[in-house]
């Protein structure tokens, strides 16, 4: 498997957030390169990398981008930086480490698919990330890369860099674009997509920070170069985020099919705790859980999709064997019901349902057939709600309960957490690093 770093290769570097740093690294060569190519060339390019949105979904980025009506100007770029599933650290350090190959990446697509006008819809909690990437867009500008005529190009080009308020639900796409409107950030109905009616009615194209990120590397070397580091519809490496019980947690870039099992023993060095692994979330808290010994699986899309979860948004949170799974489950019920925006009603009052049952349960206030109508109210929501904060929150109840029953029977069994009153590790250690993951 290749170590190709795309996304990494010069983060640790000193001044590496500075465009003379970047330039130095030949930063901007793909631009330039872009700009003599045809427009249909470059996204071409993509559709032949396999890149595959790294926002969650994992949609086939060129294809995403074909389906922008051909008559219709203007046409928008709306960049997710929101990135605020718990477990998910990645886009931060992109912005912090590599501003310019992000900006980058947002000038190629631009020009490919003629758009003039771009916002970066950062999360709100994110104000050093903000900072970097306005001070990397005023150098930018200063050199003549983007603004009015693209590095001298007959092409002006245009970014805004636009801060949340702090709702996850801001980063689901349509309500990214109510907020960037001034509204309220309730989701909007689809079809029609954002690709045909988007911002202010206009087709847009949103990707996630990571996403766009590639996009100079796809231009430099090709896309069939980037689809080889992958493997079948998916290419490229990707960023996963490894936190709670390991030994290194951290950001690791690797091969997208890289293998879980072999990312958490070998290069994270296995529970800090030196216990068995219990459980993982492999993709961010909405992500279905996997026991300890399911997790000998690719991390690709599709090859984890067929063992019961996906790998979303990179993020990976790891639990040792001490951990009270009715716990954890209790602090991500917290996290849906409290970030529900409201519009839908199964969403609005079955996630707070969702929470009560899950902390009674936890301080051994449940009752025979507790877990079952936990399951029965998360399978009443999922599927239900118009946008898929309805999902994200029903899935971690769906897998929970049916992967760790036992956690919850004995709860309500013995009237009590047998893990100890708010356990989630063998020491204060591991409990700070689990709920530290889910705060990320
Ligand atoms: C509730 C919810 C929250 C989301 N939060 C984010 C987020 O923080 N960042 C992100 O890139 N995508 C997020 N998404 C996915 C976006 O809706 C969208 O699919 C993504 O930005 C598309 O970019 P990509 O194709 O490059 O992945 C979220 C989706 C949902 C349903």
């Amino acid at each position: 498997m290749s170590d190709v770093k795309v996304l990494t290769a010069r983060w640790g570097k000193k001044d590496s957030h500075t465009l003379a740093s970047y330039k130095a690294d030949g930063g901007y060569g793909a631009l330039e390169k872009a700009l003599s190519m045809p427009q249909p060339g470059i996204v071409e390019e993509v559709k032949i990398s396999n890149l595959r949105g790294r926002g969650g979904a994992g949609f086939a980025t060129g294809l995403k981008w074909t389906f922008l009506p051909k008559d219709i100007r203007p046409r928008y770029l709306c960049v997710n930086a929101d990135e605020s599933e718990p477990g998910t650290f990645k886009d931060r350090y992109i912005i912090e480490n590599d501003p310019h190959m992000l900006l980058e990446g947002i000038a190629i697509t631009c020009y490919a698919l003629d758009i003039h006008l771009a916002y970066i819809y950062i999360r709100g909690e994110f104000p050093k990330q903000a900072a970097a990437l306005e001070q990397a867009l005023a150098e930018a500008r200063e050199a003549g890369i983007i603004g009015k005529k693209l590095m001298g190009k007959d092409f002006d080009l245009e970014v805004h860099v636009h801060r949340g308020a702090g709702a996850y639900i801001c980063g689901e796409e349509s309500a990214l674009m109510e907020s960037l409107e001034g509204k309220k950030g309730y989701p909007r109905l689809k079809p029609p997509f954002p690709a045909v009616v988007g911002l202010w009615g206009k087709p847009t194209i949103i990707n996630n920070v990571e996403t766009l990120a590639n996009v100079p590397w796809i231009v430099k070397h090709g896309g069939a170069a980037f689809a080889a580091l992958g493997t079948g519809k998916s290419g490229g490496t990707r960023l996963f985020g490894v936190s709670g019980n390991v030994k290194r947690p951290g950001i690791y870039e690797k091969p997208v099919h890289y293998n879980l099992k072999k990312l958490i023993m070998e290069d994270c060095g296995g529970t800090a705790s030196g216990r068995p692994v219990k459980a993982v979330i492999p993709g961010g808290s909405s992500s279905p859980v996997l026991r300890g010994d399911e997790i000998d699986v690719s991390l690709e899309f599709d090859a984890i999709k067929a063992a019961g979860t996906m790998s979303g948004s990179g993020g990976v949170i790891v639990m040792d064997d001490s951990v009270c799974m009715v716990r954890v489950l209790s602090r991500v019920t917290k996290f849906y019901a409290e970030e529900s925006c409201g519009q839908c009603t199964p969403c609005r009052e079955g996630t707070p349902w969702m929470e009560s049952l899950c902390e009674k349960i936890e301080h051994g206030h449940g009752v025979p057939g507790d877990a079952d109508k936990l399951l029965d109210m998360a399978n009443h929501i999922g599927g239900f709600t118009i946008c898929a904060l309805g999902d994200a929150a029903s899935m971690p109840v769906q897998s929970f309960v049916k992967k760790f029953k036992d956690d919850f029977e004995r709860h309500i069994a013995e009237h009590r957490c047998p893990f100890g009153e708010g356990a989630w590790g063998v020491s204060q250690d591991s409990r700070e690093a689990v709920i530290g993951g889910m705060r990320a």
